[in-house]
């Protein structure tokens, strides 16, 4: 702990949902190893959100061996009163909250025709729901504070694309939705929202099929601690706003949206004139960063 004595995240109050397992918990670790105090939330469900259980309690207790600070909650993020609680329990405890790193995740994988609309909704409801409830909760309180950081967990899955994970990957594009926007409301008050897209071996990694290693003792090259420096760098004074950082294995780099340069077709412009530049439409190579108007 004494090496972090100066850290800048010394008694910052940090919200980490989903932090009884895998990335959560790493982040967790290593923000209350800065002297951080953590609000560490988990259902304690299976990777498909089944049930419930003290896995909260299990990472409190191991950041507490450690001499670090932190509180458990146990509540659904996809309940609006649970997600809601999560941050009342961190302004109960800490009196603030300063960072909140929206985390927690399941899976219901299937091709699209053979997924139901409550697999759908779940997916849905646990990631982006989720995290919009409880970026709801704490929106008024970092806003009023002036300063905020908030990092929301996309995927290769929803920028990218990815087999048999439409609900999944729908949630996880919804992200950059939100983020888009939040970083411009919340910029002028000093609330920087990022997203992260990460990459680590967890027990939801080991549930895909393929995928076969021990999630106590994870590849040293898919570890989730080599994650967390991402998230902290978004939870920093000097963090982006509106990024989107992939981070797995040690390597770190940006992801963002490209456009190229317009057809100008006119304002008498049809489909057959479509066709005919329909090579110079699809062509990226020149591509470049959004002009924003
Ligand atoms: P994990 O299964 O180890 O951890 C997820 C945690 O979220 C679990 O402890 C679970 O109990 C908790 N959780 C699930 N539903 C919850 C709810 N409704 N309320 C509160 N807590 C809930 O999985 P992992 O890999 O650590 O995933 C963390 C995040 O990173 C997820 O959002 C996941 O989609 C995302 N992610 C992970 C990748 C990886 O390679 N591990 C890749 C891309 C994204």
């Amino acid at each position: 702990m004494s090496d972090f004595a100066d850290s800048e995240f010394q008694g910052k109050v940090v919200v980490i949902t989903g932090a009884g397992n895998g990335l959560g918990r790493s982040h967790a670790h290593e923000f209350a190893k800065r002297g951080a105090k953590v609000v560490v939330n988990d259902l304690g469900g299976s990777v498909d959100g089944a049930g419930a259980g003290d896995a909260a309690d299990a990472v409190v207790g191991e950041i507490e061996a450690m001499g670090g600070v932190a509180i458990a909650n146990k509540a659904s993020v996809s309940d609006r009163q649970g997600a809601k609680s999560i941050i009342d329990d961190a302004v109960s405890a800490f009196g603030r909250v300063d960072i909140l790193v929206n985390n927690a995740g399941i899976l219901r994988d299937k091709s699209f025709k053979k997924m139901s609309l409550d697999e759908w909704d779940i997916v849905i409801n646990v990631h982006l729901n989720g995290s919009a409830y409880v970026t709801h909760a704490a929106w008024p309180i970092m806003n009023e504070q002036k300063y905020g950081r908030i990092v929301l967990t996309s995927s290769g899955s929803g920028i990218y694309g990815n087999f048999g994970q439409a609900n999944y990957g729908a949630a996880k594009m919804g992200m950059l939705g939100l983020m888009n926007v939040l970083a411009l409301e919340g910029g002028r008050n000093n609330v920087r929202v990022n997203t992260l897209a990460p990459g680590a071996a967890t027990r939801m990694t080991a549930s895909i099929p393929g995928h076969d290693f021990d999630v106590d003792n994870p590849p040293e090259e898919s570890a989730p601690k080599l994650v967390s420096p991402a998230v902290l760098f978004m939870c920093s004074e000097e963090a982006p706003n509106g990024a989107i950082i992939n981070a797995m294995g040690g390597r770190y780099y940006r992801s963002q949206v490209f456009v190229n340069d317009a057809v100008k077709v006119g304002t008498d412009a049809t489909f057959e004139d479509l066709q005919t530049e329909a090579e110079k439409l699809m062509d990226m190579s020149a591509a470049h960063p959004p002009k924003r108007t």
